[in-house]
């Protein structure tokens, strides 16, 4: 099981795979190479120390304020806002539209990017050469499920390229099906130089990756980003298996019926008072339902109770649903396997709109 100082066969055919899929998809064509790793984090730490050693004289870091990239390491320095404990220094926060996106409703408004352009200008008139990395999140996951406007995310990209300063996308979360294309960045319009795969790459085998240019990945000496799991031989079967079952079956093309009757179930839980917004990829598979105080409770203690009676359910032993939260302290996030059927979809947002009833009832 152990890859470390050796390269299998099944290594190279995830590495070809990944890299043919992500360089046919719109956007993809600077991913070159891939360097794997054993978690989400830590291919966030290697698609950072990568861009560092791609010149070391412009070690900083702009990273989205209260995005979620991991808690070791440089991806627990890129998570979270400045006012967190303990920050790097090489790492400055800029703002993320979340006013923008609060709530599904405002889909589609128009988006001025003029002051996130202006947060960008005052670092780059403050810090100029030393700034070498941007990283983002596509959307915000573990911060509440905030997906921005396309222009927010293509307008960070500009900066980077005007000031040739490395863009990396970290859809840890996202990849593999959750936006509603097989990548965020073709779902946003994005053409990034590092792409960070986790989660769904594997399919529930622990198995990361960044792929991404291979004058970056380059950068670092032999053996520099190496550890004992990362590539080994299960992980990049997995990563296979999960590749075949795309290409056996239109996966993403199948989920859109029950992604519409999952968001018109969750938009109806608006009618509870203490259901302030709900919020979602449109035609993906991943929306957060943002709780408010109300009456005698906090949002956290609505979420808690919701969450909670989602899991017991109906009272008979089979029909709870496993949800996720509170996130940000206020917002469950609903994120199904991406092949729930129409049938499952409708049963369960009856079951969390019966179950949200009870609680206000
Ligand atoms: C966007 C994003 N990045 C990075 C991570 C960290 O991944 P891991 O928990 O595998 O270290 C997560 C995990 O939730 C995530 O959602």
């Amino acid at each position: 099981m152990t890859a470390y100082n050796a390269i299998t066969p099944v290594e190279v055919q995830a590495s070809a795979r990944l890299i043919k899929l992500m360089r046919s998809a719109p956007g993809g064509n600077r991913l070159e190479q891939v360097m794997w790793a054993a978690s989400g984090s830590e291919a966030i730490q290697k698609a950072l120390w990568a861009a560092i050693a791609h010149d070391r004289s412009r070690p900083m870091i702009i990273a989205t304020r209260y995005g979620f990239h991991g808690k070791k390491g440089l991806s627990n320095a890129v998570t979270g806002c400045e006012t967190d404990a303990e920050r790097d220094p090489r790492v400055k926060f800029i703002s993320f539209p979340m006013a923008e996106c609060r709530d599904i409703s405002l889909r589609g408004q128009a988006f001025d990017f003029t002051p996130y352009q202006k947060e960008l200008d005052a670092l780059h008139h403050q810090y100029g050469m030393r700034l070498g990395t941007l990283i983002t999140e596509p959307y915000l996951g573990g911060g509440g499920s905030y997906h921005p406007p396309k222009e927010y995310l293509q307008g960070l990209e500009q900066f980077c390229r005007k000031h040739d300063i490395v863009f990396i996308i970290d859809e840890v979360q996202a990849n593999f099906g959750r936006t509603g294309a097989m990548f965020a960045f073709e779902t946003y319009g994005l053409e990034p130089d590092i792409v960070v795969l986790g989660k769904g790459l594997g399919n529930g085998i622990p198995v990361a990756a960044a792929v991404g240019k291979t004058d970056i990945f380059d950068s670092l000496g032999y053996g520099e980003a190496s550890d004992t799991w990362s590539a080994n031989p299960l992980c990049c079967a997995a990563v296979q298996a999960t590749l075949d079952a795309f290409e056996r079956a239109d996966i993403l093309g199948q989920m859109k019926p029950s992604s519409a009757i999952i968001e018109r179930g969750l938009v109806a839980l608006k009618e509870l008072p203490f259901v302030a917004n709900v919020r979602g990829e449109n035609g993906g598979m991943v929306w957060g339902v943002e709780m408010r105080d109300c009456a005698e409770r906090t949002a956290a203690e609505w979420a808690n109770a919701f969450v909670l009676a989602c899991y017991q359910g109906d009272s008979s032993e089979s029909d709870g649903i496993h949800l996720l939260g509170p996130l940000a302290k206020k917002v469950v996030r609903v994120s199904p396997p991406l092949v729930i059927t129409p049938d499952e979809a409708t049963a369960a947002v009856a079951l969390m709109l019966r179950s949200a009833r009870r609680l206000s009832a």
